[in-house]
């Protein structure tokens, strides 16, 4: 489900919270298991974040470059989170992790399903802010063709339920300015990884 514009109203404030998760978290662009350098930088915050190495990837509770807990999960996202997970039908949801992903002109994200969390119960919450971007979103079968959506400032998507293991992806990120961003996109995906 796709809510528009949802997030417009708390956009400066989120942003500023992600500064700070960044002061404290800072990007970096993680390796794939297969020995590729992911194109978008990441952080997270949360009792968990999303990691990957060439062991593979998983969840930890340690940032793997401080040593150190990632920053606590800030009351304003959860708020967020949990305010388009009621909206679009799921009540309670309460996010242990939001990955923080950074794009830069060209930067993308290949085709995967979200899997590495254990709930599959929980949806997926994602706030789009900054440049605009095509995002593809098909089925659980790889083989069936992804549909694009266009995703703007304050879009938020929330996916679950039979869509949970749907495969998704980012299309290169198209050069541009954002108002707020610059030349850059940032999403926020929000997570509950251990079953309730
Ligand atoms: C993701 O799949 O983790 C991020 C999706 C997005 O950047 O819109
Ligand atoms: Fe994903």
């Amino acid at each position: 489900m796709l809510l528009r514009g949802f997030a417009c109203g708390a956009d400066v404030e989120v942003l500023q919270v992600v500064e700070a998760v960044m002061a404290a978290a800072p990007l970096r662009h993680m390796q794939t298991p297969g020995g590729y350098t992911m194109s978008v930088a990441t952080t997270s915050c949360g009792a968990l974040g999303w990691v990957s190495d060439a062991r593979g990837y998983r969840y930890a509770a340690l940032d793997p470059r401080s040593g150190q807990p990632w920053p606590a999960l800030p009351a304003s996202f959860l708020d967020l989170a949990r305010c388009a997970a009621a909206r679009t039908g799921y009540a309670d949801f309460t996010p242990e992790s939001c990955l923080i992903n950074e794009y830069v002109p060209g930067a993308k994200l290949s085709l995967h399903q979200d899997k590495d969390e254990k709930d599959l119960s929980a949806p997926i919450v994602s706030l789009s802010l900054g440049l605009p971007a095509v995002f593809l979103f098909g089925s659980a079968s790889r083989k069936d063709r992804a549909q694009r959506y266009r995703l703007v400032h304050g879009d938020v998507v929330v996916w679950g339920g039979p869509s949970r293991l749907a495969y998704h992806g980012v299309m290169p990120l198209a050069d541009g300015e954002h108002a707020l961003l610059g030349r850059r996109r940032i999403n926020l995906t929000f997570r509950r990884v251990r079953v309730a």
